[in-house]
């Protein structure tokens, strides 16, 4: 009970204070709250004869409350490891270092997945961030060979890396919105090994859909069909949206992410300009609700009882903070915001009161609608993206001071 209150102070405190006032007492104390509300996730403690198949990711949690674990394969295994990098990052305390070793190593064998294009979310989060932290040369070469086996997936004829090879019957050569987060797997890449094919497939998925995933407001498509021989567009369609022509809300956060990072790694202007006509899309024509946290597509006819997604507000603050760096116009506008989508996140709206939700940070978010899947839940990435978030702004206020 003594905990739950310390966890609430602190959750108030910060979604009461104003942008950039914040005292660093405030900041411990939000990652002690979160320090302890992580513990309530089940760590393994025996990782000998694990088998492939094993279900030892957390990804959420059903209807009725019950974890929900998936196994190295699924697209949110890195996500974990991630969350347990991000706590070592932000606090330098070496127990989550320990964590964070053991769950990366897990997932050792994906480098060598080439069914579909998710290693990037798999592989940043966890080899990507523990390289960060450690220089651990092991997990170089795990990167470098997950680059490799995700360039395999690149059609010259098209330009872009497959996304998926499912629903063969419906699409030829899918390409989703999503798949521009795996790009920055290979900007890393290119950058470690000095091989340029890396950093050119990235540019070319990046330019390729630039052309074809957005409307004339710079909001995205879901999913692109291309013809693999032609590299002709075939159709124009979405997975987890609403519609067609809707706008799923995760989905313009992948592009306002994927392209800010673009920018980040090619000092492209093009990119820079793409990233601020989709921050501009979700400002201004899309219109977040009064506390910034999307529902789960931007064009529902009837908000009524339509669920949110957290995990999208967590992707746009991190990207946010990072898109306030790269220009002076608009970086006071970016940062409020991202600012003001951190501070909801943490309030008690959103962010799980101690020892519920099986050690999740985030309620409300919403995996796939349409499917009827992991709705109004919390999700994995949703925490690793919030943690981000949190990172980036004590960067920028670090600069700052
Ligand atoms: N990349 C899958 C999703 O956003 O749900």
């Amino acid at each position: 009970m003594k905990q739950i209150t310390v966890l609430m102070l602190c959750v108030g405190l910060l979604y009461g204070c104003k942008t950039h006032q914040r005292s660093s007492v405030t900041e411990n104390d939000l990652l002690k709250a979160i320090s302890q509300q992580l513990a309530y996730l089940p760590l393994l403690k025996d990782t000998t004869n694990l088998k492939s198949k094993d279900l030892i990711f957390p990804r959420t949690l059903t209807e009725s409350g019950k974890l929900v674990l998936v196994s190295k394969r699924d697209w949110t295994s890195g996500f974990y490891p991630g969350v347990l990098w991000n706590m070592y990052r932000l606090t330098g305390d070496k127990q989550w270092k320990e964590k964070a070793e053991l769950y990366t190593a897990l997932l050792t064998s994906e480098q060598y997945n080439s069914s579909n294009h998710d290693l990037g979310f798999k592989m940043m989060p966890s080899f990507g961030l523990g390289y960060e932290a450690t220089n651990n040369e092991a997990y170089k070469k795990v990167l470098i060979q997950a680059a490799k086996t995700l360039i395999t997936r690149f059609n010259e004829n098209v330009g872009c890396i497959r996304s998926w090879d499912h629903n063969r019957d419906k699409w030829e050569f899918p390409v989703i919105i999503d798949n521009l987060m795996n790009l920055e797997l290979l900007f890393w890449a290119s950058k470690e090994t000095g091989n340029p094919v890396f950093y050119n497939i990235a540019v070319a998925h990046a330019k390729t859909t630039m052309r074809n995933h957005f409307r004339e407001n710079y909001s995205s498509f879901h999913v692109v069909g291309y013809n693999l021989e032609t590299g002709a567009v075939i159709s124009k369609n979405t997975h987890q949206g609403y519609a067609d022509s809707s706008s799923w809300s995760r989905g313009q956060a992948w592009a306002l992410y994927g392209y800010t990072m673009i920018y980040r790694e090619t000092k492209d202007l093009a990119f820079l300009n793409q990233a601020e006509n989709i921050a501009n899309y979700i400002i201004n024509v899309a219109k977040l609700p009064e506390d910034l946290v999307p529902f789960w597509d931007f064009d529902l006819p009837d908000l009524k009882s339509e669920p949110r997604d957290a995990s999208a507000a967590a992707v746009m603050a991190s990207a946010f903070f990072e898109l306030s760096k790269y220009t002076s116009q608009h970086k006071d506008t970016y940062l409020h915001l991202a600012n003001s989508m951190l501070n909801s996140l943490t309030s008690k709206q959103y962010f799980s009161e101690l020892g519920t939700n099986n050690g999740f940070l985030l309620k409300h978010s919403t995996g796939s609608k349409p499917k009827n899947s992991e709705i109004d839940v919390p999700l994995v990435y949703a925490d690793y993206y919030y943690l981000e978030a949190l990172f980036r702004k004590n960067q920028i206020q670090n600069q700052l001071n």
